[in-house]
């Protein structure tokens, strides 16, 4: 029996100490800088914790010291709680130019009691209007959740708390051109856009809620970090599993499940805007979800 609980204990510990690894590599001092918000933005909490703040004055917003060509890159987010109508919090990936790449996470504020929307593109080469759109399945403003994206040679998922919502797959082989050149950095940013974002525009920030807050902690990049033009990713031992996942069964399934059950906008569906036929990738995705 003594031995039984010794060993309960020592699991418990080891876990323990393995968690407090995990958390302590997380340092957004290290990892991050803030470009912009004059003093909105802060790191806290031993550098474990970042806040971005928005008045009427000004948003706030960081970006990772590293350009990234490929990863697996998580980060817990709380999203302003209560009437957040007109707030936008945009946490995505982009490279530089006029032909830039660019992954996106967006997520669009509410009156209180109403959903966020989650906003995702992905742009190739500087031409995104691949708009998918979701409700989420749980409140994303009392407590932390990890929305990450894995991004290889041969897709691009985007996952909440590793659930996959939406995949976009290299589809090269049929013309469409997939964001595998440019290198990208990790930016986030809260501000207001209440020209467009609740409702269409509609529902108008409340400034006497002023100051918003987003928080941010637990970031993770499993990625190759590019740097003079050359990758993290030479050696074999430097490759992780990501570079070259795909998608397995369960998980087609469960992208399935979620994008019947809480997408609410796919351009891949909308006929108004595209009357002369939908672009090229969007029929496999189709099938792809059929199967
Ligand atoms: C806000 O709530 C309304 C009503 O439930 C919903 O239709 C809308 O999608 C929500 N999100 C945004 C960003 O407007």
């Amino acid at each position: 029996m003594a031995s039984r609980y010794c060993l309960v204990f020592s699991i418990a510990f080891l876990i323990g100490s393995l968690m407090a690894v995990i958390s302590s590599a997380s340092n957004f001092n290290q990892d991050f800088e803030i470009t912009w918000g004059d003093g909105r933005a802060k790191i806290l909490n031993n550098n474990e914790l970042l806040v971005l703040f928005l008045d009427r004055i000004s948003g706030s917003g960081f970006q990772s010291k590293y350009e990234y060509l490929f990863g697996k890159i998580d980060m817990q987010l709380k999203l302003v709680p209560g009437n957040s109508a007109g707030t936008v919090t945009a946490y995505y990936l982009s490279s530089k130019g006029s032909a830039w790449d660019e992954i996106d996470f967006e997520f669009l504020g509410n009156l209180s009691g109403d959903p966020y929307t989650i906003h995702t593109n992905v742009y190739s080469q500087g031409k995104g209007d691949r708009e998918q759109q979701f409700h989420l399945w749980f409140d994303p403003t009392t407590d932390f959740h990890t929305y990450s994206i894995l991004w290889n040679p041969r897709s691009i998922v985007f996952y909440v708390d590793g659930t996959p919502i939406r995949e976009f797959k290299n589809l090269e082989s049929i013309g469409v051109p997939f964001p595998k050149d440019q290198p990208m950095r990790l930016h986030s940013s809260l501000w207001s856009a209440d020209d467009w974002a609740t409702r269409g525009g509609l529902v108008k920030t409340d400034w006497t809620k002023a100051p918003f807050i987003a928080s941010y902690r637990n970031f993770n990049a499993n990625a190759c970090i590019w740097s003079s033009g050359t990758s993290s990713c030479t050696s074999p031992s430097t490759k992780g599993e990501w570079l070259s996942q795909e998608m397995d069964l369960a998980s087609k399934q469960k992208l399935k499940m979620v994008q019947e059950k809480f997408m609410i906008y796919n351009y891949c569906t909308d006929t108004k805007r595209f009357p002369q036929g939908f672009p090229k990738e969007c029929s496999r995705v189709s099938e792809e979800i059929r199967k």
